[in-house]
């Protein structure tokens, strides 16, 4: 179990999801973390969870799209908690599904929180750990950053955090600082575009298990390990990196092989 004592955390959508099994996870291996969310209230019914539990954190209510607000809430955390070891960008949204229903407003706003939103944390908190030589970046991608799986905005925005990740990797290595990407394929979480899916099909998740190697779609613990691992000292030495945490999604073809390729066989 990666030992996160020494870590201080921020992690953006903390109060949901992902984010939410994220800062568990971090806590429960020793960190004290920051909860931020657009939504106050679930930041601080998460941080109060955590408190309750023992461990050190803090809420903030902050947008990730205003820059101005990102670096209020960075001096904030770090006025409650101590200097910041581990940045995790987790906050992200998607509801447009294909280019057609696509309107201009949506492209921005999906590629404000997606793209715009972590390079405001980076620019808050790079400097920062720069400064004391060390610190950790952990952006959560997507499957859709590398293939076409719908949502064009924000899969265009994941590519694009993928390739800042190759960016602060190269630029901040010196610095001592570590950054890498998690890519979820689909996550069991109630985020918008799946309230979508799910009122359209109530079993969504178990018609989708069918594309994943390992048979199911992620919980948000699932992804909530990897960054844990990542942002950890047992990742010292990996930097740059983009790691699929999707069940084999990104693996191969296995449907087609399985209608196509062995039924031809029969
Ligand atoms: N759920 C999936 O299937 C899936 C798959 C791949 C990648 N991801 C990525 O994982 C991350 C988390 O997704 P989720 O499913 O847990 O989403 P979610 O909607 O359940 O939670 C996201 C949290 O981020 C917060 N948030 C949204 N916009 C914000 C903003 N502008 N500023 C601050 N906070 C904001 C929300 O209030 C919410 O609490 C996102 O980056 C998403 O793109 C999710």
């Amino acid at each position: 179990m990666p030992d996160h004592r020494q870590t201080v955390a921020l992690v953006t959508g903390g109060g949901r999801g992902i984010g939410h099994a994220i800062v568990r996870q971090l806590a429960r291996e020793g960190a004290a973390v920051a909860v931020l969310d657009l939504d106050g209230a679930v930041a601080e019914g998460a941080a109060a969870e955590l408190k309750a539990a023992g461990h050190r954190a803090v809420a903030l209510t902050a947008d990730i799209t205003d820059p101005t607000a990102v670096e209020a809430a960075v001096a904030a955390a770090e006025a409650a908690l101590g200097p910041l070891t581990l940045l995790v960008n987790n906050a992200g949204f998607t509801d447009a599904g294909d280019l057609v229903g696509l309107s201009l407003d949506s492209w921005r706003r999906e590629t404000a929180i997606n793209l715009d939103g972590p390079y405001h944390c980076l620019r808050a908190v790079l400097p920062r750990m720069a400064a004391r030589g060390a610190g950790a970046v952990v952006n959560i991608a997507s499957v859709n950053g590398v293939r076409f799986f719908g949502n064009p905005a924000y899969s265009a925005a994941k590519a694009g955090v993928i390739n800042l990740t190759l960016a602060v990797a190269s630029e901040y290595g010196r610095h001592g600082i570590r950054c890498n990407a998690v890519l979820p394929g689909s996550v069991r979480t109630a985020n918008r575009s799946w309230e979508i899916r799910l009122e359209k099909d109530p079993r969504v998740f178990d018609k989708l298990a069918r594309w994943y190697p390992l048979g199911r779609v992620a919980e948000p613990e699932d992804i909530a390990r990897a960054v844990s691992f990542l942002g950890s000292a047992d990742a010292a030495y990996i930097t740059g990196a983009s790691l699929p945490v999707d069940g084999g999604l990104l693996a191969g073809m296995n449907v087609m092989i399985e209608e196509f390729i062995l039924e031809s066989k029969d």
